[in-house]
């Protein structure tokens, strides 16, 4: 008989973590407005899901990179991927950002007013695959930051290209999952999304793709980085 398929969580060493740590006091020094991103999405009762520092402030240096004015994010939570890469935009940029959850794009907005990027943040509630439509024939995004349900990553990267243009750059959050993509079965309800996502973006010539494997707070994971040709 086969074995039951393991129930997929995170798992953590306890060297990674205090690695991660290290290296976000040493290298990455996050300010009390991305702590109040933090210790709010707790208070509310959000999961711990947003990104490490360390990757946050990665988010930040391609958006600065990059020369993004233009940054497109699917999935908020209390705006700490969001307040890294809003602090890389010039003045007139702007971040469109698009949350499912009405509490934590309320959470989101006063982190990010607080923190004093409001101005360029615009938080769209709703489900993406509705709000991705009404941004048609807005300028095109030159980033997009998708971390989202995963078993939408397929289309995500469909509406990046669609709202991006050659050039924009892609990265999909979460690509790893503990192993799962290669062996989906270990997790039937995010595992297949993931999986698809990486063969679109590995066999379709409108992308240009890698994944970076990730350990520290969030376990096993990582991050496709695709640049649209
Ligand atoms: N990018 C954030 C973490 C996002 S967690 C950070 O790193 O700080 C994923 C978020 O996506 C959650 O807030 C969840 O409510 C939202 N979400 C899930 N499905 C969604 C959908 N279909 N459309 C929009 N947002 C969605
Ligand atoms: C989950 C979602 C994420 O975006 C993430 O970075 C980690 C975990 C989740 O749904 O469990
Ligand atoms: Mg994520």
């Amino acid at each position: 008989m086969a074995p039951e398929p393991t129930p997929f969580q995170h798992r953590s060493q306890p060297d990674w973590v205090a690695m991660e740590k290290w290296i976000s006091d040493t290298v990455v020094h996050p300010d009390p407005a991305l702590d109040q991103a933090i210790s709010t999405a707790q208070a509310a009762g959000m999961p711990p899901i947003e990104v490490a520092p360390n990757s946050g402030k990665f988010l930040q240096l391609l958006v600065s990179i990059r020369g993004a004015r233009r940054v497109l994010e699917i999935g908020t939570l209390a705006g700490f991927s969001t307040l890294f890469m809003a602090r890389a935009l010039p003045r007139d940029g702007q971040l469109v950002s698009i949350e499912y959850k009405a509490e934590h794009a309320a959470v989101a907005r006063k982190n990010l007013d607080d923190a004093g990027v409001g101005e360029r943040v615009d938080i769209r509630v709703g489900a993406a695959l509705d709000v991705l439509p009404t941004l048609e024939g807005e300028e095109p995004f030159d980033l997009v930051f998708i971390d989202a349900d995963k078993q939408n990553n397929s289309n995500y990267l469909e509406w990046a290209v669609r709202l991006g243009r050659p050039g924009t750059v892609i990265v999909l959050d979460n690509t790893v999952w503990e192993g799962a993509p290669m062996e989906p079965e270990r997790d039937p309800v995010n595992a297949p999304g993931i999986r698809d996502s990486l063969q679109l973006l590995g066999s379709d010539p409108r992308f240009d793709a890698t994944v970076i494997q990730t350990v520290g707070s969030k376990g096993w994971d990582g991050f496709a980085l695709a640049v649209i040709r």
